[in-house]
């Protein structure tokens, strides 16, 4: 049977991407029906995406022909899916608050059928509290969320807000398309748990750091390491894929933002700190970030010169707060705290020592000496109070898999 997308297309200068969206989804065979609200139509026509739908593109909640061929509260339920893409920060809010006040926002309130809402906006709109808490509100009110791309906006700012690429939103649609029928094929099978697969962290709040920090030392330098972030990016993306509502605060990394995560870019040591705290509360927090652990005691406003002498700039270091450590005697103290040791001998009794100085539950000891800060492969230890846990060499995403059903496990039995 051809599944049916509803596609509501609101304003913004990425609207034009809602053709070729259309386009790669009429290419796999799904039926798109076309609504546009006001402030779209001024960046796309609806003739242009009514000739790529091949059907009549829906405008106005008064339209009385429309409303007499199809009422509204109908076209709301006809689709299997209802996409919002792209998402602005204004039609977010209003659905956030369940208003009502034009067609789009109409159908959005009146479905009864699972909503997505890929968001584009202007990246200090995007990471703005009230957008940040509409976000909240919508993803504890069952809305799926594809987190923004990063890079050069149309205003000419840089940082996350811009629409994911078409074929992205549209792997994402045929991904929730097919879970229903997931479900329908799993529920015929005699051993099927619904809290088994898809949903051991549903309603959980996890807060996950990954990548470097980049600590200036002037304009032009800076102190870095050789973290790539694929660890903690895969962890994130098996926690949103077991059902956890996911916070990664980055540092500066080149990889895509894991579906249904949202991801906080940022450069320092202080500034993850920063972000961190205010994620708070979180049930569980896994800290993989290869933190800077000391920054220069004062980065240079303008680009140090060498002065002639032939002797090097005095660089006065002193040391970054410790995230981890921070957390572990926090007065909102997430239920399980995990953190990262990289290690290139001794990485057992290291590990113990870092649990208690950092006053974490679990320590995830790997052992950098070979190529794991890059690599794809990850041989871990996990270190607890109760003993040490060591797993083979892992591809890093097997290791996310493995880790995020032992904090599945461990919250299930400390919370419920
Ligand atoms: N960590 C942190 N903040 C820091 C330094 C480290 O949150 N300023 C976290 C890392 O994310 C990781 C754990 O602490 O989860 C261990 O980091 P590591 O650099 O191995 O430990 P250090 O405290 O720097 O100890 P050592 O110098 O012995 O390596």
């Amino acid at each position: 049977m051809t599944q049916r997308i509803l596609l509501i297309v609101s304003g913004g200068i990425a609207a034009y991407k809602s053709l070729e969206l259309v386009r790669l989804l009429r290419r796999r065979g799904i039926a798109v029906r076309a609504v546009m609200t006001p402030s779209a139509q001024q960046f796309v026509t609806p003739l242009s995406l009514g000739v790529l739908t091949e059907d009549h593109v829906f405008t106005d909640l008064f339209d009385l022909k429309d409303e007499q061929e199809i009422g509204h509260i109908q076209l709301s339920r006809q689709a299997d899916l209802v996409v919002v893409a792209p998402a602005t920060a204004n039609i977010l809010a209003k659905m956030a608050t369940g208003q009502a006040d034009d067609l789009a926002t109409t159908l959005l309130l009146a479905t009864d059928k699972p909503v997505l809402a890929v968001p584009a906006m202007n990246v200090r709109m995007w990471h703005h509290p009230a957008t940040q808490r509409n976000l909240a509100q919508l993803r504890s009110d069952g809305v799926h969320i594809m987190t923004p791309d990063d890079g050069a906006m149309a205003c000419g700012e840089y940082g996350t807000g811009r629409l994911p690429e078409p074929d992205a939103i549209a792997a994402e649609i045929e991904r929730l398309l097919a879970l229903p029928r997931q479900a329908d094929q799993l529920a015929g099978q005699p051993d099927f748990a619904p809290s088994s697969a898809t949903r051991t962290l549903a309603d959980r709040h996890i807060l996950i750091t990954a990548g470097p920090t980049h600590e200036p030392i002037d304009p032009v330098r800076y102190i870095a390491n050789r973290s790539s972030g694929k660890q903690g990016f895969a962890i994130a993306a098996a926690a949103a894929q077991a059902g956890a509502r996911v916070t990664l605060v980055a540092g500066p990394v080149n990889l895509p933002t894991p579906a249904g995560v949202t991801r906080i870019d940022v450069q320092t040591a202080r500034d993850m700190l920063a972000a961190v705290e205010n994620a708070l509360p979180a049930d569980a927090a896994i800290m993989v970030a290869a933190v800077a652990d000391w920054r220069t005691a004062d980065a240079a406003d303008q680009k140090l010169k060498k002065d002639g002498s032939g002797q090097p700039a005095p660089l006065a270091l002193v040391e970054n707060p410790d995230i981890l450590a921070t957390l572990g005697h926090h007065a909102q103290r997430p239920t399980l705290l995990i953190g990262f040791a990289a290690e290139t001998q001794n990485i057992a009794d290291h590990a113990r020592a870092k649990l208690a100085r950092k006053g974490a539950d679990w320590i995830v000891a790997n052992d950098v000496s070979g190529d794991v800060m890059g690599g794809d492969t990850n041989a871990v230890q996990i270190v607890t109070a109760d003993g040490i846990e060591s797993w083979p060499v892992l591809p890093k995403g097997d290791v996310a898999i493995k880790l995020i059903e032992k904090v599945a496990h461990a919250l299930s039995a400390r919370l419920d």
